[in-house]
């Protein structure tokens, strides 16, 4: 957690950091990752047959060796958009025989070269765990349910035996499972009523678990500041005596919401993300308000916030059935790197966050025929992931604001907006870090420095100018290493995301 003081613009700015106030611990699942069928993602980013880059799976190596220095504990599959009409036993089986298919959210065709098996696989490759979305579109509960037994089955059952079949005896184990995504939008193929949807989510929640009780079970939110949250929520958390639910553990596990943000102009783009801490704050606060409603008793699990789909993503720009591929620059690194401070000051209600997406669809790692590319966004990730671990622990920093205009226009009256965007952690190897980004594109900005001691490591990632890139053959945005003795006051760069490491 960090609080903020607002000072006048002549003060010297001041970061209070105490290593010794634990707040919360973080869930490394905030560093998960999202693969959806859509543009090059999966075909021609994670797979790739007969490229010399890729392995006798057509998995490609070069993006698996990169995804794993990011650690990723967990990737949603296989969308987003994509789920609501599709058929996962479409995707199973001799591939000569699987049918291809009109895919209705990107307005492709779905070769279902690339199914269940095939993502579970590289999931063991890569060392991180699935996490499934289940079709609320044009999908029966028959098939959920089938497609938990196909992963889980450890019976003598239909699904199961067929996963035998194709060449896996273990139950793979899918541990997460949405229910459904995005159903409140307009593009949503059987876009549905909140009530429409509390419903179905209730009795496919129940199903599922009967099926499996340890199953995590994720329920569709929108952007976690609407009523469409309120109301499932409402509707779904419900106590285990309920008349509604014979249930013997928790239906919902988890409330997931989704943040897109972007704007040309620097100073709107970084400050964006602050609209994911307020719709964090507003999600936590519609929990308990479901649960005190529903009078669930305190001994029930109180879910905690997926944040399954974050991102810097302009849908104008990078249109999503063109691909969405996204140039970022520094400006859109220094956003991401806010978009995580946030997940480490509430760490406290997240279970789970997801970037989206992973490999070339708005994502901080792209790929062509020969090699790949680490996008300007994929810095500030990999230093986060590297470092932000353990415990959030309290931090101050007193400073002067930003006083201008913020997209979503609301993040004006709902945050503040200061120069200096803060998070710091300890790890459990006994290591403090503090992120901090100096949003300002015209200042450096010196501040007194309360908590680092020793030799300080410091890690800089910055440029020439907000819109620098590491697309179109540019290679402009990295990480810099450097040391600082903790004395004196530290000059944090304009523009720049600088990660303090010490030892405590
Ligand atoms: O990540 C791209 C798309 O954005 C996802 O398919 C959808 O859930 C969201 O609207």
């Amino acid at each position: 957690m960090t609080t903020f003081t607002k000072t006048a613009d002549d003060e010297t700015p001041v970061i209070s950091i105490d290593a010794h106030k634990r707040i919360s611990r973080i869930n490394p699942n905030i560093y998960s990752g999202f693969t959806e069928h859509m543009g090059r993602c999966i075909y021609g980013g994670i797979y790739d047959p007969g490229n010399p880059l890729s392995d006798e799976n057509g998995f490609r190596k070069d993006v698996i060796e990169a995804l794993k220095e990011l650690n990723i504990p967990v990737v949603r599959y296989p969308g987003g958009n994509f789920c609501a009409t599709y058929h996962w036993t479409d995707g199973i089986g001799p591939k000569e025989e699987r049918p291809a298919r009109p895919e209705l959210a990107w307005l492709g065709t779905e070769t279902n070269q690339f199914g269940t098996n095939e993502f579970l696989k590289w999931c063991e490759i890569l060392g991180t765990e699935p996490y499934f979305c289940l079709n609320f579109g044009t999908g029966t509960l028959d098939e959920a349910l089938a497609w938990v037994e196909y992963c889980n089955g450890t019976s003598d059952t239909y699904y199961a035996n067929l996963r035998r079949k194709y060449g896996r005896e273990k139950p793979y184990n899918v541990k997460y499972w949405a229910l459904g995504n995005e159903t409140w939008g307009p593009w949503q193929v059987e876009q549905m009523t909140k009530e429409a949807y509390a419903h179905k989510a209730y009795q496919w929640a129940k199903a599922l678990k009967l099926l499996d009780p340890s199953l995590i079970l994720i329920l569709c939110g929108q952007d976690g500041t609407s009523s469409w949250d309120y109301y499932t929520l409402k509707s779904c958390l419900l106590p285990l005596n309920s008349p509604l639910s014979t249930s013997a553990v928790p239906l919902i596990d988890m409330h997931s919401i989704h943040l897109y943000t972007s704007s040309s102009s620097h100073l709107k783009n970084v400050t964006a993300p602050l609209a994911a801490e307020r719709a964090i704050e507003i999600t936590s606060s519609l929990i308990d308000l479901a649960m005190i409603e529903n009078r669930v008793p305190p001994t029930q699990l109180r879910p905690t916030i997926c944040f399954d789909e974050w991102n810097v993503w302009d849908p104008i720009r990078a249109e999503g059935s063109k691909g969405a591929e996204e140039s970022y620059t520094l400006s859109d690194a220094l956003a991401v790197a806010v978009f995580l401070n946030v997940f480490i000051r509430k760490s406290k209600d997240l279970g789970m966050a997801c970037i989206a997406q992973s490999v070339n669809v708005i994502s901080p790692l792209m790929t062509s025929k020969d090699g790949i590319t680490k996008q300007t966004t994929w810095w500030p990730l990999l230093l986060f992931s590297k470092y932000m671990r353990g415990w959030t622990i309290g931090a101050h920093v007193s400073c002067s604001t930003y006083e201008g205009p913020t997209s979503p226009e609301w993040v004006r009256f709902a945050k503040e907006t200061p120069w200096l965007d803060v998070s710091a952690s300890i790890g459990d190897d006994g290591y403090a870090n503090a992120a901090i980004v100096n949003i300002r594109d015209d200042n450096d900005i010196d501040a007194k420095l309360e908590g680092p001691s020793g030799l300080v490591s410091v890690f800089t990632i910055s440029a020439g100018s907000v819109s620098a890139t590491n697309m179109k053959g540019k290679q402009e945005v990295s990480i810099k290493e450097s040391t600082w003795d903790a004395t004196g006051k530290y000059l944090f760069p304009r523009h720049s995301l600088t990660l303090l490491r010490w030892r405590v």
